[in-house]
């Protein structure tokens, strides 16, 4: 088929085609650490990168391995520290699919992130028995000898008299956790519970392997390592899940420890993102452009584990800094995928990548962004 293009850019860099062909298509979807940030500084190019995506009404959303908190307030971070403004539409962190949960379980232990904002995101879901490691040190402190809460800390962050009575249904980890021997120590207690009920220990029969736990338990990411400010990368959730791992298998005859694991890589997390990128896409046409929604129950809640079938996109670009997660599971979703030498990836570690990706390596996210624009024609 031949087109005849003439191509001139009309005011959004965008370039004008004669012919009949409909511009392809495309979209993007960010990690953010190693990405756009390090810690809780914007890499310098973060910036200018979404920028560049808005004026060419480029819709764009962020896939992290992050969390802990709940998807209006990290956006709220990531939109006065990088300076652009970012809805909680356009953010998928690790544990938001597990909005398609909250009907599976009455009470849940939720574990990780910063002080008790996890008990907040789950009960902003739709959880509706939510309870915390801090709440069980805050009514018995010996559960955990050595804790570090203060009593302010646990004045302030944890349940007053939580009944310990009620059997917990589920371990949700959320996000690494900050006290990592309170959180182990009971995330063991539960896993080896009876039926998990607090203070109890299931009958230990030695001739069974017991690689099921009482309670399931649900790991948001599997990242063994993640990039933060410091020089080198810091170990993750994914090497917590194998402390855990290794304890459960020695508190129970050498039994490998049944769990859940979802984000990036697995395909649940690009699935379901790329419902939401769908819908972002469909808000961005009904309100002629960027937009900025407060209500983010308007959120169209996607399936967990169906793969969309509407999708508008001929292509979607994923930029990250793992291969591991970011790039292995953009290729197996059959998405683009490109690399950054901003975050846990370096140059030395080409050979040794569990996964390479389909559209380069590049030094920082905006000239990722830049050199995706020109192959797809956009005078950038
Ligand atoms: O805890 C965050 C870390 O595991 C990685 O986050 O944004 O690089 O997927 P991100
Ligand atoms: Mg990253």
């Amino acid at each position: 088929m031949f087109f005849s293009f003439v191509k001139s850019t009309v005011n959004r860099g965008r370039p004008f085609y004669s012919a009949s062909r409909s511009l392809k298509q495309i979209a993007f979807v960010f990690d953010i650490d190693g990405v756009l940030v390090r810690g809780s500084k914007a890499l310098p190019t973060a910036k200018p990168a979404l920028e560049l995506l808005n004026k060419n009404n480029i819709p764009f959303i962020l896939l992290t391995n992050g969390g802990g908190v709940t998807e209006s307030s990290r956006v709220n971070f990531l939109s006065s520290e990088i300076g652009v403004p970012l809805s909680p539409l356009q953010i998928v962190q690790s544990h938001t699919p597990l909005k398609a949960q909250i009907n599976k379980y009455k009470r849940v232990m939720v574990v990780g992130g910063p002080n008790d904002s996890a008990r907040h995101c789950a009960l902003e879901y739709g959880f509706k028995d939510v309870i915390m490691p801090i709440d069980l040190v805050r009514k018995d402190p010996s559960i955990s000898p050595h804790h570090r809460f203060t009593q302010e800390e646990l004045n302030k962050f944890a349940l007053k008299d939580v009944d310990i009575s009620t059997p917990v249904d589920a371990v949700l980890v959320f996000n690494d956790p900050r006290d990592m021997s309170t959180d182990i120590q009971i995330i063991l207690d539960m896993l080896n519970s009876k039926n998990g009920v607090i203070g109890t220990h299931r009958e230990h029969t030695t001739t069974t392997l017991r690689s099921t736990p009482s309670i399931p338990i649900i790991f948001s990411n599997n990242d063994f390592l993640w990039a933060n400010d410091y020089k080198l990368p810091r170990f993750g959730q994914g090497a917590v899940r194998l402390m855990i791992e290794a304890l459960y298998a020695e508190s129970n005859s050498g039994a490998k420890l049944e769990s859940t694991i979802m984000g990036k890589p697995f395909k649940v997390s690009y699935d379901y993102a790329h419902h939401v990128l769908i819908d972002w896409k469909a808000k961005m046409a009904t309100n002629g452009g960027v937009t900025l929604q407060n209500e983010s129950s308007a959120q169209i809640l996607p399936e967990l584990g169906v793969t969309p079938t509407n999708s508008p996109f001929d292509k979607i670009y994923m930029v990250g800094d793992n291969p591991a997660s970011d790039i292995k599971g953009a290729n197996d979703a059959g998405w683009e995928s490109l690399l950054l030498r901003t975050g846990v990836y370096r140059d030395q570690d080409w050979g040794s990548a569990i996964a390479h990706p389909t559209a380069g390596v590049h030094n920082d996210v905006l000239a990722s962004v830049r050199e995706t624009l020109r192959t797809n024609g956009f005078d950038v």
